[in-house]
């Protein structure tokens, strides 16, 4: 009677890969994230205690990061414009340093990352800090090299991620961009209470959502993925929040799967991108809230329409009870309804199951994908 001891097979869980169980963890990245930060429904964030005068003293957000936290950072955007009115502009960090970029006291560096140890992000970190910007972190490992070169800190409780493509810690990047947000908003004094504490609900409430499509739409989205298993191309298209999370769709396909992936905004499409639609092209959409964005759900069913008349595969990402996509979807992949601005957090989860899917179906490593390293140090 052998027993054979697989320290790996024991850490994943029970999991096929990390990545499995990293995307079963989304909604605890989210929950473990927010715990502790919100008293009598407002956000408390005591990393940031002593910082009012910075935050009421910046007069530009430049958020700065790589890969899938810079998608993160993009998400982050729209929402520390709205409730902080602070303009923000997202760059990657590695283009950042390289082009003179205007910096002051008045501007605050965010930089994102999981690892905390990315080599481009760390160098534009003290770039910005040498030339008089503060710099604020918000970084998944404790102790790691960007946070200890920042000025403050806001961690993501995603805990460890080894599979090398990120998810937890993306849904985890976002919620603490979103308490920050809220947090600068009501320190400006530019965010009501009221709207700050439906926000802070609606935050509440997002892993619980999360843990919905995890029990609902995974197995479909999977057994999507096999399908489409010998596709060669595939386009993601989205609008407002849901644009990067287009672009964090194509990333995570490219990066497991070896698959030519592309994420659109949805309005550049009549731009060029629909030159690429050929009959039985696989489009993913990202659909806005009909009930929240009436005005950008219909544009989009409309770039749907189009590029269903010019033979595309449709598969739509839709709220609940969104009637109007399916007379044009072939596939519908269905989120519970969330408020303005967290529609990201749920609809990147059937993303990330169905590059995994379609990884898990052409037999390869998903958690280790060939040229890619978790933690990029050098430049
Ligand atoms: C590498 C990884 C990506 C990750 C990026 C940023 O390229 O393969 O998955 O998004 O680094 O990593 P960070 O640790 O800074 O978030």
């Amino acid at each position: 009677f052998d027993v054979t001891w697989d320290a790996a097979a024991a850490e994943k869980g029970g999991w096929s890969s990390f990545m499995a169980k990293e995307v079963s963890e989304e909604p605890d990245a989210v929950a473990n994230t927010v715990r502790g930060r919100i008293h009598d429904g407002a956000v408390v964030i005591p990393e940031l205690d002593g910082l009012d005068d910075l935050f009421r003293g910046i007069h530009r957000i430049l958020v700065i990061a790589c890969g899938t936290a810079a998608y993160a950072g993009q998400v982050g955007k729209y929402a520390l414009e709205q409730w902080a009115r602070v303009p923000v502009d997202v760059e990657l960090a590695h283009e950042f340093r390289y082009r003179d970029p205007v910096l002051d006291s008045g501007t605050l560096v965010v930089s994102i990352s999981q690892s905390g140890e990315t080599m481009d992000t760390l160098m534009a970190v003290k770039y910005a800090r040498e030339r008089g910007a503060k710099t604020l972190s918000i970084c998944n490992t404790q102790g790691a090299t960007i946070p200890r070169e920042s000025d403050a800190i806001v961690y993501t409780h995603a805990g460890p991620e080894v599979a090398v493509a990120s998810t937890k810690a993306f849904v985890a990047q976002i919620t603490a961009l979103y308490l920050l947000a809220l947090h600068v908003g009501r320190v400006r004094g530019v965010l009501s209470e009221g709207d700050s504490a439906q926000a802070v609900a609606e935050l509440e409430g997002v892993a619980d959502k999360i843990a919905w499509i995890l029990t609902h739409e995974q197995e479909r989205t999977t057994q999507l993925a096999r399908w489409m298993a010998d596709t060669r191309s595939v386009l993601f298209l989205g609008r407002h929040v849901g644009f990067p999370i287009a672009l964090e769709g194509a990333l995570k396909l490219k990066e497991i799967s070896y698959i030519h992936a592309e994420g659109f905004a949805a309005g550049e499409l009549k731009h060029g991108p629909i030159a690429l639609i050929e009959p039985g092209q696989p489009v993913f959409v990202i659909v806005p809230s009909p009930v929240f964005s009436p005005l950008l759900h219909d544009k989009v069913v409309s770039n749907i329409q189009e590029i269903r008349a010019r033979g595309a595969r449709v598969i739509v990402i839709a709220e609940e009870g969104d009637a109007a996509v399916l007379p044009f979807a072939d596939e519908v992949l269905r989120i519970p309804l969330a408020g303005p601005l967290f529609e990201p957090l749920l609809a990147v989860v059937p993303l990330h199951i169905f590059a995994m899917g379609l990884a898990e179906a052409k037999g390869l490593d998903v958690d280790q994908p060939r040229n890619l390293a978790k933690s990029v140090t050098v430049e």
